[in-house]
């Protein structure tokens, strides 16, 4: 792959000077939903696909960028002293928030960059193409100008930080750490609240993950995302009149049941105890994976979507179907929503014996149901970001 991408970099750019290569991955999330902005635990993990970047330093200030993602919006070409986001820059948003975010820390770029993306994420399925493509860019960045003091949990927060406040995204950190920090053949449990961190070996001797994609993205994605947010933070507000809380991710179980009536409308209550159970759940199912008990692990899983469903309220019925399908089939350990919501993925545990049944069963039935197929991915967890040469 790299070397075809330089090549098509040498043919659209010219073949001249010292021309890099880099990759940051996608992420599934296989517990720990909506916990990240609530000071709680995740559990992603990094792909094998996501974002490739080649890159060459320029004499001036211009960017150029072109993704073969994107070939009919060409090259498009803006300026360092030009890094402000508009709906028309469309895709190069994203990068030029990343380096709007370096320079915003200090880190000047002190020249302009010829740039090709290539992405081999699907389009809109939520495993995080565009935090690949921000990771992407801070380690282009950091590597081209040798700020080798940065970290790649700085350019996770880097990443994050260009997203909510240069692409208005308000997202939390899981994607970009996943992207930056993933690990082959590991999930990490990350606690949001300070960045500590395990990785967890993913030995799943007798069962493979396996991605559904539901090929719908509904639209407003963002915009119910912020809401979610929102929503949780003014219940957060409204809790700590009764109890001395930071985040909904310190509460237990308990604690959120006794202090619950502090929150002051039916649907805040229903999104604070999803990010409290939640986190709890996540906290269990690493708990269980490290025992060996993975159908734990999986009746977690089942009830986090049952969650994200009824009390978060980001799963729509593509998804249900998807979930509901692979809940009735033997040998399915666990099965939910994936990532942000609205459409996108489900992540399921299966069998090795029955993966291919379950291709069939929810591919067919999905299809008849739903009037389009769903693609289906046996994930491989791969390394976080990195250089390529
Ligand atoms: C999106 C966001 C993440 C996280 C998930 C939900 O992927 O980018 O920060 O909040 O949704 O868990």
């Amino acid at each position: 792959m790299k070397n075809e991408l330089i090549q098509a970099f040498k043919e659209l750019y010219g073949a001249e000077g010292e021309i890099r290569a880099y990759f940051a991955p996608g992420r599934v999330n296989l517990i720990g939903e909506h916990t990240d902005y609530n000071g709680g635990h995740v559990f992603p993990c990094a792909l094998t696909i996501g974002t490739f970047g080649i890159a060459r330093k320029r004499e001036d200030r211009k960017i150029r960028l072109f993704s073969k993602n994107f070939p009919k919006a060409g090259i498009v070409e803006t300026s360092l002293d030009d890094l402000v986001p508009s709906e028309k820059a469309g895709w190069t948003n994203y990068p030029k928030g990343v380096m709007w975010a370096f320079e915003g820390r200090g880190y000047k770029l002190p020249c302009g960059l010829d740039i090709l993306i290539y992405g081999n994420i699907p389009n809109g399925s939520g495993l995080s193409s565009s935090a690949s493509l921000e990771v992407l860019t801070g380690t282009m960045l950091r590597d081209m100008f040798g700020f080798d003091d940065l970290t790649m949990i700085d350019l996770a927060q880097i990443g994050q930080y260009s997203e909510n406040n240069f692409n208005g995204m308000n997202c939390g950190i899981m994607d970009q750490f996943a992207s930056a920090m993933g690990k082959k053949d590991h999930a990490i449990f990350l606690d949001t609240s300070d960045l500590s961190f395990e990785y967890a070996n993913i030995k799943l001797d007798d069962a493979k993950i396996v991605i559904t994609n539901s090929k719908v993205k509904h639209s407003l994605v963002s915009s119910a995302y912020n809401d979610r947010r929102n929503e949780c933070e003014t219940a957060l507000s409204e809790l700590q009149k009764a109890v001395d809380i930071k985040a909904l991710g310190e509460l237990t179980e308990e604690e959120y049941e006794e202090h619950k009536d502090a929150i002051h409308s039916e649907i805040r209550q229903k999104r604070a105890k999803h990010a409290v159970y939640e986190n709890q759940r996540t906290i269990k199912a690493v708990a269980a994976l490290k025992n060996d008990d993975i159908e734990l692990f999986g009746k977690l899983m089942n009830a986090s979507h049952v969650s994200l469903r009824d009390d978060y309220e980001v799963s729509c019925e593509e998804i249900d179907i998807l979930v509901d399908l692979a809940w009735n089939i033997p040998g399915v350990v666990g099965s939910r929503i994936t990532g942000g919501g609205f459409g996108g993925c489900t992540v399921s545990i299966v069998k090795n014996d029955a993966v291919d049944t379950f291709i069939e069963t929810v591919g067919t039935e999905y299809e008849k149901r739903v009037g389009h197929k769903a693609e289906f991915y046996v994930v491989e967890i791969g390394d976080g970001a990195r250089v390529l040469n």
